[in-house]
C-alpha cells in the first residue's frame, strides 16, 4: 500500500513538471500553423479548419486545450479568440519571433534529448546538418542583438575601429546594424551555409560598405588585417581540441590592438546553469557540434593566443549568455 502510495506520489510530481512542456507545445503549434492570426478575431473552428484546410477534431483539440491554458478563449456563442496575445508568437511573416525559437527547441533540441537512450545504447552521435538547420538557428541567434549591439558599437567607439569581420555572420544583422550607424566602417561577414550567405548578402545589398563571403572561416584569407572580430555563437562549432589554432589565427589576421567579442553561453558560469547544461546536452548529440566553452577555458586560450580576456558580462542571466571581451597584446 505504502509503495502504492509513494507511486502515485511520483507520477503526481512528473505529470505536474510536465505541465510547462505544454505551453510550449500549444504556442509551436499555434505559430507553425499561424493559427495565433487565424483566431486574432472570434472564428468558429470549423470556418478555421476550412479557411486554413486542417483537420478539424485535431485543430478542435488544439483550441480546447489553448482555452485550459488561457492562450485562447471561447465566447458564448462558441467562437475562438486569442486571449494572450502579448506572450504568443507573433505571424510567421514577422519572423525572427520567439516563435522561431519554439520552433528550434521543438524540433531540434527536444528530438535530440529524446534520443539519448538510443544513442547511448548504441555509442554513437548524429550528425547536424548546417544545410537544413542552418537558416533556423541563424534566424533565432538574431534575437541576441538586441541585447547585444549596444555592447558592440561601444567597442567601436571606445577602441576607434574601422574594420570589423563577423565569424559566422548569419544572416548578417549585427553587419547591418552596424553599416546604419557607422556608414565608414569596412564590414565583412564570412558564412558557411550557402543559402544563409544568400539572404545575408540580399539583406545587405543596400549597404556599399558590407561584403559578404561565402566560406569556411577556415579557407578565408582577408585582403588587410581587421581591427574587431566579432564570434556571435559560433564556437559551438569549433572543436574544444582546435579552438587554440582558431583564436591564434583570429590574432594574426589582426590588427595590433585590436579586439575580439565573443557571444556565447557559458558552461559553469554565475548564472543560467540549468539552460547552459542543457545546451550542452543538445550539442552533444552531435558528432560535429561541441560543448559551450568555460570561463576558465576562455581564459586559457586568451593567455596563450596573445589576448587579455575581461570578465564576462551577461547578456541573458537566466540563459547563462555572455559576451567576452578580448584585447590583443601581442
Ligand atoms: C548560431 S549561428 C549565429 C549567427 C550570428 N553570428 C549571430 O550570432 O546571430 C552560427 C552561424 O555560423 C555559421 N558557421 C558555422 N561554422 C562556420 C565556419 N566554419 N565558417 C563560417 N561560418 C560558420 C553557421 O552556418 C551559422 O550561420
Amino acid at each position: 500500500m505504502i509503495t502504492e502510495l509513494k507511486n502515485m506520489w511520483k507520477a503526481r510530481i512528473w505529470m505536474k513538471t510536465n505541465v510547462p512542456f505544454l505551453y510550449s507545445w500549444h504556442a509551436y503549434v499555434g505559430f507553425d500553423l499561424n493559427l495565433f492570426e487565424a483566431f486574432k478575431r472570434p472564428m468558429r473552428v470549423e470556418d478555421v479548419a476550412d479557411a486554413y484546410d486542417l483537420e478539424f477534431e485535431l485543430l478542435e483539440q488544439w483550441a480546447e486545450v489553448g482555452v485550459a491554458l488561457k492562450h485562447l478563449k471561447r465566447d458564448d456563442k462558441g467562437r475562438i479568440s486569442v486571449k494572450k496575445q502579448w506572450k504568443l508568437p507573433g505571424a510567421k511573416k514577422d519572423s525572427p519571433s520567439s516563435g522561431d525559437l519554439l520552433k528550434e527547441m521543438m524540433e531540434l533540441h527536444i528530438p535530440s534529448l529524446l534520443s539519448y537512450p538510443g544513442l547511448m545504447k548504441e555509442k554513437k552521435r548524429q550528425h547536424f546538418d548546417n544545410e537544413e538547420h542552418g537558416s533556423t538557428v541563424a534566424r533565432t541567434s538574431t534575437l541576441l542583438e538586441l541585447l547585444a549591439f549596444h555592447l558592440i558599437q561601444r567597442n567601436v567607439k571606445k577602441h576607434s575601429i574601422q574594420s570589423i569581420l563577423d565569424i559566422g555572420c548569419g544572416e548578417a544583422g549585427y553587419l547591418k546594424r552596424l553599416a546604419k550607424k557607422h556608414p565608414d566602417l569596412t564590414l565583412k561577414g564570412v558564412e558557411i551555409n550557402e543559402e544563409v550567405a544568400k539572404r545575408a548578402q540580399k539583406a545587405t545589398e543596400s549597404f556599399e560598405n558590407i561584403e559578404i563571403i561565402h566560406s569556411d572561416i577556415d579557407d578565408y584569407q582577408p585582403d588587410n588585417r581587421i581591427d574587431y572580430i566579432m564570434i556571435n555563437n559560433l564556437l559551438h562549432y569549433v572543436d574544444p581540441d582546435e579552438r587554440l589554432d582558431f583564436f591564434n589565427r583570429v590574432n594574426e589576421v589582426m590588427s595590433d590592438n585590436g579586439i575580439a567579442t565573443i557571444i556565447s553561453p557559458l558552461q559553469k558560469a554565475r548564472h543560467g546553469k540549468q539552460f547552459s547544461s542543457a545546451f550542452n546536452s543538445f550539442f552533444l548529440t552531435f558528432d560535429n557540434l561541441y560543448p559551450i566553452p568555460s570561463e576558465d577555458e576562455l581564459e586559457e586560450i586568451a593567455n596563450e593566443a596573445g589576448f587579455t580576456m575581461e570578465k564576462p558580462t551577461a547578456l541573458i542571466r537566466e540563459g547563462g549568455w555572455f559576451i567576452v571581451k578580448f584585447k590583443k597584446t601581442s
